[in-house]
Protein backbone atom coordinates (compact mmCIF):
# COMPACT_ATOMS: atom_id res chain seq x y z
CA UNK A 1 0.00 0.00 0.00
CA UNK A 2 1.16 4.12 -0.53
CA UNK A 3 1.03 6.05 2.05
CA UNK A 4 0.94 10.16 0.54
CA UNK A 5 2.78 11.52 3.76
CA UNK A 6 2.14 15.48 3.40
CA UNK A 7 5.28 17.52 5.07
CA UNK A 8 7.37 14.21 4.34
CA UNK A 9 10.60 16.18 4.50
CA UNK A 10 10.56 17.73 7.54
CA UNK A 11 11.34 16.33 11.10
CA UNK A 12 8.82 13.75 12.08
CA UNK A 13 7.70 13.50 8.76
CA UNK A 14 11.59 12.51 6.98
CA UNK A 15 11.46 9.59 10.35
CA UNK A 16 8.11 8.32 9.49
CA UNK A 17 9.15 8.04 5.93
CA UNK A 18 12.19 5.96 6.95
CA UNK A 19 9.57 3.38 9.43
CA UNK A 20 6.89 3.41 6.95
CA UNK A 21 9.37 2.09 3.98
CA UNK A 22 11.15 -0.20 6.50
CA UNK A 23 7.49 -1.46 7.35
CA UNK A 24 7.30 -2.22 3.57
CA UNK A 25 5.16 0.91 2.59
CA UNK A 26 5.30 2.91 -0.49
CA UNK A 27 6.07 5.89 0.18
CA UNK A 28 4.97 9.42 -2.19
CA UNK A 29 5.58 12.53 -0.25
CA UNK A 30 4.10 16.59 -1.13
CA UNK A 31 6.14 19.27 0.87
CA UNK A 32 6.84 22.62 -0.39
CA UNK A 33 9.77 22.82 1.76
CA UNK A 34 8.99 26.25 3.37
CA UNK A 35 10.53 24.78 6.40
CA UNK A 36 12.87 21.66 5.38
CA UNK A 37 15.39 20.65 2.75
CA UNK A 38 14.90 18.14 -0.07
CA UNK A 39 18.33 16.63 1.17
CA UNK A 40 16.29 14.68 4.36
CA UNK A 41 14.58 12.64 1.30
CA UNK A 42 17.99 11.74 -0.15
CA UNK A 43 18.86 10.35 2.94
CA UNK A 44 15.93 8.77 3.74
CA UNK A 45 16.41 6.74 0.95
CA UNK A 46 20.17 5.99 1.39
CA UNK A 47 19.36 5.02 4.49
CA UNK A 48 16.49 2.25 3.69
CA UNK A 49 17.85 1.83 0.48
CA UNK A 50 14.54 2.23 -1.25
CA UNK A 51 12.90 4.66 -3.20
CA UNK A 52 10.43 6.95 -2.61
CA UNK A 53 8.13 9.60 -4.70
CA UNK A 54 9.07 12.96 -3.93
CA UNK A 55 6.05 16.10 -4.86
CA UNK A 56 7.63 19.46 -4.26
CA UNK A 57 4.05 21.68 -3.95
CA UNK A 58 2.17 23.07 -1.85
CA UNK A 59 -0.94 21.00 0.29
CA UNK A 60 -3.20 23.99 -1.05
CA UNK A 61 -2.63 23.48 -4.52
CA UNK A 62 -5.89 21.48 -5.59
CA UNK A 63 -4.57 20.46 -9.32
CA UNK A 64 -1.36 19.04 -7.78
CA UNK A 65 -3.27 16.99 -5.55
CA UNK A 66 -5.60 15.51 -8.13
CA UNK A 67 -2.48 14.77 -10.01
CA UNK A 68 -0.80 13.06 -6.84
CA UNK A 69 -3.61 11.23 -6.69
CA UNK A 70 -4.29 10.33 -10.69
CA UNK A 71 -0.62 8.79 -10.56
CA UNK A 72 -0.59 6.98 -7.50
CA UNK A 73 -2.54 4.34 -5.58
CA UNK A 74 -2.94 6.00 -2.32
CA UNK A 75 -4.07 4.25 0.55
CA UNK A 76 -3.69 6.06 3.58
CA UNK A 77 -2.44 10.04 3.91
CA UNK A 78 -0.22 11.44 6.90
CA UNK A 79 -0.72 15.04 7.34
CA UNK A 80 2.31 16.44 8.88
CA UNK A 81 2.68 19.85 6.68
CA UNK A 82 2.05 22.83 8.96
CA UNK A 83 3.42 25.90 9.93
CA UNK A 84 4.65 25.11 13.64
CA UNK A 85 6.46 28.50 15.30
CA UNK A 86 4.02 29.31 18.10
CA UNK A 87 5.84 33.04 18.78
CA UNK A 88 5.25 33.55 14.89
CA UNK A 89 1.79 32.48 15.11
CA UNK A 90 1.12 35.38 17.28
CA UNK A 91 2.86 37.48 14.79
CA UNK A 92 1.29 36.62 11.68
CA UNK A 93 -1.73 34.54 12.95
CA UNK A 94 -3.63 34.68 9.10
CA UNK A 95 -0.44 32.88 7.86
CA UNK A 96 -1.34 30.20 10.22
CA UNK A 97 -4.88 29.77 10.04
CA UNK A 98 -4.34 29.92 5.93
CA UNK A 99 -1.74 27.24 6.37
CA UNK A 100 -2.89 24.62 8.83
CA UNK A 101 -6.62 24.90 7.66
CA UNK A 102 -6.39 25.44 4.22
CA UNK A 103 -4.72 22.92 3.57
CA UNK A 104 -6.45 20.12 5.66
CA UNK A 105 -9.60 21.58 3.63
CA UNK A 106 -7.98 20.98 0.43
CA UNK A 107 -6.40 17.44 1.10
CA UNK A 108 -9.81 16.50 2.62
CA UNK A 109 -11.75 17.99 -0.61
CA UNK A 110 -9.47 15.64 -3.39
CA UNK A 111 -9.40 12.58 -0.84
CA UNK A 112 -13.55 12.68 -0.65
CA UNK A 113 -13.12 13.49 -4.88
CA UNK A 114 -11.20 10.16 -4.92
CA UNK A 115 -13.26 7.87 -2.52
CA UNK A 116 -10.42 7.50 -0.45
CA UNK A 117 -11.12 8.71 3.00
CA UNK A 118 -8.25 7.48 5.46
CA UNK A 119 -6.47 10.03 7.03
CA UNK A 120 -4.01 10.55 10.27
CA UNK A 121 -3.33 13.89 11.12
CA UNK A 122 -0.64 15.18 13.45
CA UNK A 123 -2.21 17.63 16.66
CA UNK A 124 -0.35 18.21 19.52
CA UNK A 125 -0.66 18.28 22.97
CA UNK A 126 -1.23 21.70 22.97
CA UNK A 127 -4.94 21.10 22.51
CA UNK A 128 -5.14 20.21 25.98
CA UNK A 129 -6.69 23.23 28.81
CA UNK A 130 -3.89 24.34 30.98
CA UNK A 131 -5.80 23.48 33.93
CA UNK A 132 -6.47 19.78 33.31
CA UNK A 133 -4.84 16.97 35.82
CA UNK A 134 -1.79 15.09 34.94
CA UNK A 135 -1.33 12.82 33.44
CA UNK A 136 -3.58 13.86 30.18
CA UNK A 137 -5.61 11.46 29.37
CA UNK A 138 -7.44 12.00 25.03
CA UNK A 139 -11.40 12.49 27.55
CA UNK A 140 -9.05 15.71 28.94
CA UNK A 141 -10.40 19.20 28.63
CA UNK A 142 -9.10 20.70 25.47
CA UNK A 143 -9.59 24.56 23.81
CA UNK A 144 -8.65 27.52 25.38
CA UNK A 145 -5.47 27.11 23.23
CA UNK A 146 -3.17 30.13 23.82
CA UNK A 147 -1.92 31.29 20.65
CA UNK A 148 -3.23 30.87 16.83
CA UNK A 149 -0.83 27.50 16.24
CA UNK A 150 -2.61 25.96 19.18
CA UNK A 151 -5.74 27.36 17.38
CA UNK A 152 -5.34 25.52 14.00
CA UNK A 153 -4.85 22.42 15.60
CA UNK A 154 -8.42 22.46 17.76
CA UNK A 155 -10.09 23.29 14.76
CA UNK A 156 -8.36 21.16 12.88
CA UNK A 157 -9.26 18.26 14.99
CA UNK A 158 -13.11 19.50 14.96
CA UNK A 159 -12.91 19.62 11.19
CA UNK A 160 -12.21 15.92 11.09
CA UNK A 161 -14.08 15.09 13.79
CA UNK A 162 -16.98 16.76 12.18
CA UNK A 163 -16.63 15.22 8.81
CA UNK A 164 -16.20 11.55 10.42
CA UNK A 165 -19.31 11.85 12.44
CA UNK A 166 -21.68 13.26 9.17
CA UNK A 167 -19.56 10.58 6.92
CA UNK A 168 -19.25 7.19 7.85
CA UNK A 169 -16.28 6.23 5.38
CA UNK A 170 -13.99 8.43 6.86
CA UNK A 171 -11.62 6.50 8.93
CA UNK A 172 -10.02 9.76 10.79
CA UNK A 173 -6.95 9.54 13.93
CA UNK A 174 -5.77 12.36 15.43
CA UNK A 175 -2.32 12.09 17.08
CA UNK A 176 -1.52 14.10 19.86
CA UNK A 177 2.58 14.72 20.12
CA UNK A 178 3.95 15.67 23.45
CA UNK A 179 7.59 16.66 23.20
CA UNK A 180 9.39 14.83 19.75
CA UNK A 181 13.18 15.14 20.69
CA UNK A 182 16.46 12.83 19.27
CA UNK A 183 16.99 11.33 15.69
CA UNK A 184 17.36 8.51 13.46
CA UNK A 185 20.35 6.61 15.23
CA UNK A 186 22.41 6.86 12.38
CA UNK A 187 22.86 10.54 12.41
CA UNK A 188 22.24 10.87 9.48
CA UNK A 189 18.27 12.77 9.94
CA UNK A 190 17.03 14.89 12.28
CA UNK A 191 15.83 18.09 13.70
CA UNK A 192 17.02 21.13 11.65
CA UNK A 193 15.36 24.41 12.80
CA UNK A 194 15.55 27.69 10.75
CA UNK A 195 17.05 30.40 12.90
CA UNK A 196 16.83 30.51 16.70
CA UNK A 197 15.54 27.16 18.06
CA UNK A 198 12.58 27.77 20.24
CA UNK A 199 12.35 24.63 21.54
CA UNK A 200 14.07 23.00 24.41
CA UNK A 201 16.54 20.19 22.36
CA UNK A 202 17.21 21.52 19.57
CA UNK A 203 18.75 24.82 21.13
CA UNK A 204 20.37 22.82 23.78
CA UNK A 205 22.78 20.80 20.79
CA UNK A 206 23.60 24.40 19.32
CA UNK A 207 25.21 25.48 22.85
CA UNK A 208 26.93 21.91 22.25
CA UNK A 209 27.90 22.59 19.04
CA UNK A 210 28.76 25.95 19.56
CA UNK A 211 26.18 27.90 17.84
CA UNK A 212 25.12 29.55 21.16
CA UNK A 213 26.47 30.57 23.73
CA UNK A 214 24.66 29.60 26.83
CA UNK A 215 21.24 27.97 27.38
CA UNK A 216 18.56 29.86 28.93
CA UNK A 217 16.30 27.88 31.55
CA UNK A 218 13.25 29.53 31.54
CA UNK A 219 12.25 29.88 35.06
CA UNK A 220 13.06 27.91 37.98
CA UNK A 221 10.28 29.10 40.32
CA UNK A 222 7.01 26.54 38.83
CA UNK A 223 5.61 24.40 40.98
CA UNK A 224 7.50 21.28 40.58
CA UNK A 225 10.08 19.48 42.27
CA UNK A 226 13.00 21.69 41.08
CA UNK A 227 11.47 24.51 40.00
CA UNK A 228 11.49 24.50 36.49
CA UNK A 229 9.31 23.21 33.62
CA UNK A 230 8.16 19.33 33.41
CA UNK A 231 7.79 17.67 29.60
CA UNK A 232 6.78 14.18 28.03
CA UNK A 233 10.04 14.30 26.27
CA UNK A 234 9.36 11.37 23.23
CA UNK A 235 12.29 9.71 20.85
CA UNK A 236 10.98 10.66 17.17
CA UNK A 237 11.83 7.53 16.24
CA UNK A 238 9.09 6.33 18.45
CA UNK A 239 7.12 8.74 17.41
CA UNK A 240 7.39 7.79 14.00
CA UNK A 241 6.58 4.12 14.57
CA UNK A 242 3.36 5.48 16.34
CA UNK A 243 2.20 6.62 12.85
CA UNK A 244 2.87 2.97 11.35
CA UNK A 245 0.58 1.69 13.94
CA UNK A 246 -1.90 4.51 13.03
CA UNK A 247 -1.83 3.34 9.45
CA UNK A 248 -2.50 0.08 10.17
CA UNK A 249 -5.32 0.87 12.41
CA UNK A 250 -7.01 3.38 10.34
CA UNK A 251 -7.08 0.69 7.21
CA UNK A 252 -9.50 -1.58 9.87
CA UNK A 253 -11.28 1.02 11.52
CA UNK A 254 -13.59 4.06 10.21
CA UNK A 255 -14.84 6.84 12.70
CA UNK A 256 -12.50 9.34 14.45
CA UNK A 257 -10.00 8.29 17.12
CA UNK A 258 -7.75 10.42 19.10
CA UNK A 259 -4.42 8.89 20.65
CA UNK A 260 -1.44 10.35 22.86
CA UNK A 261 1.76 9.82 21.39
CA UNK A 262 3.94 10.49 24.73
CA UNK A 263 5.81 8.35 27.25
CA UNK A 264 3.98 8.78 30.42
CA UNK A 265 6.91 10.52 32.29
CA UNK A 266 8.11 13.79 32.38
CA UNK A 267 11.26 15.56 32.70
CA UNK A 268 12.28 19.02 34.39
CA UNK A 269 14.58 21.23 31.91
CA UNK A 270 17.19 20.64 34.44
CA UNK A 271 17.07 17.00 34.44
CA UNK A 272 17.50 17.20 30.64
CA UNK A 273 20.40 18.98 31.10
CA UNK A 274 21.58 16.81 33.54
CA UNK A 275 20.95 13.97 30.77
CA UNK A 276 22.37 15.26 28.11
CA UNK A 277 25.34 16.11 29.91
CA UNK A 278 26.17 12.75 31.45
CA UNK A 279 25.15 10.88 28.07
CA UNK A 280 27.48 12.67 26.01
CA UNK A 281 30.71 13.59 28.63
CA UNK A 282 29.97 17.34 28.15
CA UNK A 283 29.39 20.30 30.38
CA UNK A 284 26.51 22.29 28.72
CA UNK A 285 26.64 26.40 30.22
CA UNK A 286 23.53 27.35 31.10
CA UNK A 287 21.60 30.62 33.16
CA UNK A 288 18.20 30.83 34.96
CA UNK A 289 16.15 33.09 33.29
CA UNK A 290 12.61 34.35 33.14
CA UNK A 291 9.77 32.42 32.90
CA UNK A 292 8.98 32.43 29.23
CA UNK A 293 5.37 33.61 28.41
CA UNK A 294 2.65 30.94 27.77
CA UNK A 295 4.36 28.36 28.81
CA UNK A 296 3.11 25.95 32.28
CA UNK A 297 4.56 24.29 34.96
CA UNK A 298 3.81 20.25 33.84
CA UNK A 299 2.44 17.95 30.83
CA UNK A 300 2.54 14.86 30.33
CA UNK A 301 0.59 12.28 29.08
CA UNK A 302 -1.69 8.92 29.61
CA UNK A 303 -0.06 7.15 27.08
CA UNK A 304 -2.56 3.82 28.29
CA UNK A 305 -5.07 4.02 25.35
CA UNK A 306 -2.34 4.08 22.64
CA UNK A 307 -0.71 1.12 24.10
CA UNK A 308 -4.22 -0.83 24.16
CA UNK A 309 -5.71 0.17 20.76
CA UNK A 310 -3.17 0.61 18.48
CA UNK A 311 -0.13 -1.67 20.33
CA UNK A 312 2.19 1.05 20.13
CA UNK A 313 4.51 2.15 23.48
CA UNK A 314 7.31 4.23 23.36
CA UNK A 315 10.60 2.36 23.65
CA UNK A 316 13.29 4.73 23.63
CA UNK A 317 14.84 6.10 27.09
CA UNK A 318 15.71 9.88 27.69
CA UNK A 319 19.90 8.17 27.51
CA UNK A 320 18.88 7.28 23.87
CA UNK A 321 17.14 10.33 23.25
CA UNK A 322 19.96 12.78 24.20
CA UNK A 323 22.87 10.77 22.73
CA UNK A 324 20.82 10.69 19.27
CA UNK A 325 19.90 14.92 19.84
CA UNK A 326 23.72 15.15 20.00
CA UNK A 327 25.21 12.50 17.17
CA UNK A 328 22.71 14.38 14.54
CA UNK A 329 24.00 17.93 15.48
CA UNK A 330 27.38 16.65 15.86
CA UNK A 331 27.56 15.04 12.41
CA UNK A 332 25.73 17.55 10.70
CA UNK A 333 26.61 21.43 13.16
CA UNK A 334 25.18 22.86 10.13
CA UNK A 335 22.23 20.86 9.59
CA UNK A 336 21.31 19.94 6.16
CA UNK A 337 23.03 23.23 5.08
CA UNK A 338 26.13 20.91 5.23
P1 LIG B 1 8.54 20.48 10.23
O1 LIG B 1 8.41 21.94 10.01
O2 LIG B 1 9.91 19.90 10.32
O3 LIG B 1 7.74 19.68 9.10
C1 LIG B 1 6.58 20.20 8.47
C2 LIG B 1 6.79 20.08 6.97
O4 LIG B 1 5.63 20.55 6.30
C3 LIG B 1 7.97 20.89 6.47
O5 LIG B 1 8.80 20.06 5.68
C4 LIG B 1 7.34 22.00 5.63
O6 LIG B 1 8.17 22.39 4.56
C5 LIG B 1 6.05 21.34 5.19
N1 LIG B 1 4.93 22.24 4.89
C6 LIG B 1 4.39 23.21 5.66
N2 LIG B 1 3.33 23.76 5.06
C7 LIG B 1 3.17 23.14 3.87
C8 LIG B 1 2.24 23.25 2.81
N3 LIG B 1 1.25 24.15 2.84
N4 LIG B 1 2.39 22.43 1.74
C9 LIG B 1 3.40 21.52 1.70
N5 LIG B 1 4.30 21.37 2.66
C10 LIG B 1 4.18 22.17 3.75
O7 LIG B 1 7.71 20.11 11.54
P2 LIG B 1 7.63 18.75 12.35
O8 LIG B 1 8.25 18.99 13.68
O9 LIG B 1 8.08 17.63 11.53
O10 LIG B 1 6.06 18.68 12.59
C11 LIG B 1 5.18 17.96 11.73
C12 LIG B 1 3.76 18.19 12.17
O11 LIG B 1 3.62 17.79 13.54
C13 LIG B 1 3.30 19.64 12.11
O12 LIG B 1 1.96 19.68 11.70
C14 LIG B 1 3.43 20.11 13.55
O13 LIG B 1 2.57 21.17 13.84
C15 LIG B 1 3.06 18.85 14.31
N6 LIG B 1 3.61 18.82 15.66
C16 LIG B 1 4.95 18.96 15.86
C17 LIG B 1 5.47 18.96 17.15
C18 LIG B 1 6.94 19.14 17.39
O14 LIG B 1 7.33 19.41 18.53
N7 LIG B 1 7.82 18.99 16.40
C19 LIG B 1 4.60 18.79 18.24
C20 LIG B 1 3.24 18.63 18.02
C21 LIG B 1 2.76 18.64 16.71
C1 LIG C 1 6.32 24.29 22.80
C2 LIG C 1 5.13 25.12 22.38
C3 LIG C 1 3.95 24.18 22.13
C4 LIG C 1 4.32 23.12 21.09
C5 LIG C 1 5.56 22.37 21.60
C6 LIG C 1 6.05 21.33 20.62
C7 LIG C 1 5.38 27.34 23.40
C8 LIG C 1 4.86 28.28 24.44
N1 LIG C 1 4.81 26.11 23.39
O1 LIG C 1 5.96 23.61 23.98
O2 LIG C 1 2.83 24.90 21.65
O3 LIG C 1 3.26 22.19 20.91
O4 LIG C 1 6.62 23.31 21.82
O5 LIG C 1 6.52 21.95 19.45
O6 LIG C 1 6.25 27.68 22.60
N2 LIG C 1 12.84 25.77 27.65
C9 LIG C 1 13.90 26.44 28.22
N3 LIG C 1 14.78 27.08 27.39
C10 LIG C 1 14.67 27.05 26.03
C11 LIG C 1 13.59 26.34 25.46
C12 LIG C 1 12.68 25.72 26.30
O7 LIG C 1 14.04 26.50 29.43
O8 LIG C 1 15.51 27.65 25.32
C13 LIG C 1 11.90 25.05 28.53
C14 LIG C 1 10.45 25.51 28.42
O9 LIG C 1 10.19 26.55 29.32
C15 LIG C 1 9.70 24.21 28.77
C16 LIG C 1 10.62 23.10 28.25
O10 LIG C 1 11.92 23.69 28.15
O11 LIG C 1 9.58 24.06 30.16
C17 LIG C 1 10.22 22.56 26.89
O12 LIG C 1 10.07 23.66 25.98
P1 LIG C 1 9.74 23.45 24.43
O13 LIG C 1 10.70 22.47 23.86
O14 LIG C 1 9.66 24.79 23.80
O15 LIG C 1 8.31 22.73 24.43
P2 LIG C 1 6.92 23.18 25.11
O16 LIG C 1 7.09 24.32 26.01
O17 LIG C 1 6.33 21.96 25.69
Amino acid sequence: MNVLVTGGAGYIGSHTCVELLESGYGVVVIDNLCNSNAESLNRVQKLTGKTLKFYEGDVRDVALLRKIFAENEIGCVIHFAGLKAVGESVAIPWKYYDNNLNSTLVLTKVMEEVGMKNIIFSSSATVYTADNEMPLRETSRTGNCTNPYGWTKYMTEQILSGMAFADKEWGIVLLRYFNPIGAHESGDIGEDPRGIPNNLMPYITQVAVGRREFLSVYGNDYDTHDGTGVRDYIHVVDLAKGHVAAVKYVAEHKGCEVFNLGTGTGYSVLHMVKAFNEANGLELPYKIVDRRPGDIATCYADPAKSAEVLGWKAEKNLMDMCRDSWNWQRKNPAGYGK
